[in-house]
C-alpha cells in the first residue's frame, strides 16, 4: 500500500498487533490493511473534539420532547392519535402510520454521537427472502449475508418473519441499514454480527440472542473479497475500528461473550432504545488498557432498558467519552457502570434500581487504579434517580456545560423516575404493523 503520510506506518503497526489480539483475521491481506487504514482516518474525522456540546444538544432534544408532551400535545398523541413514541428519536419516525412506505425517514432520526449515521439511505432496497446461511464463501442471493457484502449502499428489509442462524460471523460493509420493522427477525443460535473497518451502519428492530462462537474459516466480507478468519468469541454485536454506527430498538440476550462491544478505535456510535436481558458482560466500550486509540471513542447510550438477569458492564468503559442518558437499570448483580484507563462517563437522567443484596448497591466500579488515581477520572451523575439504596460514586472535575442556560431546565426534566419509565417503555425490537403507528 502507498504510505502517503507519516501517520500511517505507526497505524499499520498497531493494526498488525491488534489483528493478533482481537480482529479475528487470520490473513491480514492488502485489501484489509487498506480498509483498516482508511477506517482509522475516518474515525479520526468522526471524533468530536468538544463532546460536551453534543451531550448538551442531546439533553436539549429530550427536554423539548418531554415539554411538548406535557403541554396538551401529549394527550393528543397518546389518546387521540395513538402514537406512543415518547423520546425524541422515536418521535422522529414512529408517529407516521405510513412508516412502512417511508422507511428511510429513519435515516434522519439518529441522535447522540452517532447522529450523522444514515445507513443505506442513498441506496436501493434489498429484500431478504431466504433465512439460510449455508455458503459463507459464496452467499446465495436473497440471504442476509448476500445483502450485507454488497459494495453499494443498501436498505435491507425482510420479506417475512424469520430466524437466521449464522454459520459464521456476519461481516457487514459500509453504508447499510438492516431494518427489521414489520416482521420478526431473530438472529439466533449461531454466530453474531461484526462491523469491522466500516462506516455508516444502522441496525434496527431485530432480536439477537443465543449467540455462540463460530469456528472461523473463509468468509466473504465484501462482494470482491473473501478472507480467512479465526474463531469468533460469541459476541452478539461487535463494532471494531468503525464509525458512525447506530443501533436502535434491538433486543439482545444470551451470548457466549458480550452483547455489544465497541472497540479498537471506533467512534461516533449511538446505542438507543435497546433491551438487554439475561447476560453477564453486557456492553464493553474499549477492550484493552493499552489501546490508547480508544481515546477517540465517543458513544451515546440512551433510552435503553437494562432488564432482569444482567450482571455487569452496562457499560464498561476504557479511555473514551460515554454519555449514558435516560436509561432504565434494574437489579444488576455486580455493578452497572464501570471502567478503567481514565474514561469520561456522564450519567444523566437514568433510573438506577439496586437489587436487595446489600453489597451491590453501588452503580459504579473502577478497576486497576487506586483512588488517588481514579479521583481524577471524570465520572459525573446529574438528574439520575436512585432507588433501593443505589448510589453513584462521582469523581473528577464537575461537568462544564457549554450551553449553561439549558442545564437547569434539563435537570428538572430528567429528575423523576417516572420519565425514564415512559421514555424507555417500548425499548427493544418493536412489533410494527404497516398502516398503524409503530
Ligand atoms: C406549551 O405550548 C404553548 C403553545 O402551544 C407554547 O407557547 C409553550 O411554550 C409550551 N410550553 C412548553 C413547556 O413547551
Ligand atoms: C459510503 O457512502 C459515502 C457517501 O455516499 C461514500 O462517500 C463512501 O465512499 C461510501 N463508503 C463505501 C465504503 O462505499
Amino acid at each position: 500500500m502507498a504510505l502517503t503520510n507519516n501517520k500511517l506506518p505507526i497505524f499499520v503497526l498497531w493494526v498488525v498487533v491488534a489483528v493478533a489480539a482481537d480482529a479475528k483475521i487470520a490473513d491480514f491481506d492488502e485489501y484489509l490493511q487498506k480498509k483498516a487504514a482508511e477506517s482509522y482516518e475516518q474515525s479520526l474525522n468522526a471524533f468530536n473534539p468538544n463532546p460536551e456540546d453534543l451531550t448538551d444538544d442531546f439533553n436539549q432534544l429530550v427536554g423539548k420532547t418531554l415539554a411538548s408532551e406535557n403541554n396538551g400535545t401529549r394527550r393528543n398523541l397518546i389518546n387521540e392519535d395513538g402514537c406512543k413514541a415518547t423520546n425524541p428519536i422515536d418521535r422522529c419516525w414512529r408517529c407516521d402510520v405510513n412508516w412502512a412506505k417511508n422507511r428511510k425517514k429513519l435515516a434522519e432520526c439518529a441522535a447522540g454521537f452517532g447522529y450523522k449515521t444514515t445507513g443505506g439511505k442513498d441506496g436501493r432496497y434489498y429484500i431478504v427472502t431466504d433465512p439460510s446461511d449455508d455458503n459463507v464463501e459464496e452467499p446465495r442471493p436473497g440471504t442476509l449475508r448476500h445483502a450485507v457484502i454488497q459494495k453499494r449502499p443498501l436498505w435491507i428489509v425482510f420479506a417475512h418473519s424469520m430466524v437466521i442462524t449464522l454459520r459464521q460471523e456476519l461481516i457487514l460493509t459500509s453504508n447499510k441499514t438492516i431494518d427489521g420493522r414489520g416482521v420478526l427477525v431473530h438472529i439466533a443460535n449461531g454466530a453474531g454480527i461484526t462491523l469491522q473497518f466500516v462506516q455508516n451502519v444502522i441496525i434496527h428492530n431485530i432480536w439477537i440472542h443465543n449467540i455462540v462462537p463460530a469456528s472461523g474459516g473463509m468468509i466473504r466480507d465484501a462482494a470482491d473479497h473473501c478472507g480467512l478468519r479465526t474463531q469468533s468469541d460469541g459476541d452478539a454485536l461487535t463494532v471494531f475500528s468503525s464509525n458512525n454506527v447506530w443501533i436502535d430498538h434491538v433486543s439482545l440476550s444470551k451470548a457466549t461473550d458480550g452483547l455489544i462491544d465497541v472497540i479498537e478505535g471506533s467512534t461516533a456510535v449511538t446505542i438507543s432504545n435497546c433491551k438487554f436481558n439475561h447476560h453477564n458482560d453486557v456492553m464493553l466500550l474499549g477492550a484493552h488498557e493499552e489501546s490508547s486509540k480508544d481515546a477517540i471513542m465517543q458513544v451515546t447510550v440512551a433510552f435503553n432498558r437494562f432488564g432482569i438477569g444482567l450482571i455487569q458492564r452496562m457499560p464498561r468503559v476504557r479511555w473514551g467519552f460515554v454519555h449514558v442518558v435516560n436509561n432504565d437499570y434494574s437489579h444488576w448483580e455486580l455493578y452497572a457502570i464501570g471502567g478503567s484507563a481514565h474514561p469520561t462517563i456522564i450519567s444523566q437522567g437514568n433510573r438506577f434500581r439496586a437489587s436487595n443484596y446489600r453489597y451491590t448497591k453501588e452503580v459504579t466500579k473502577r478497576d486497576y487504579a487506586e483512588e488517588s488515581e481514579w479521583k481524577n477520572w471524570q465520572w459525573r451523575s446529574e438528574g439520575d434517580l436512585f432507588t433501593n439504596g443505589a448510589y453513584f460514586r462521582e469523581s473528577g472535575p464537575p461537568l462544564k456545560h457549554a450551553k449553561s442556560p439549558l442545564t437547569g431546565e434539563n435537570l428538572i426534566k430528567f429528575r423523576p423516575g417516572t420519565f425514564v419509565g415512559r421514555l424507555t417503555r417500548t425499548a427493544g425490537a418493536l412489533r410494527c404493523r404497516p398502516g398503524r403507528y409503530c
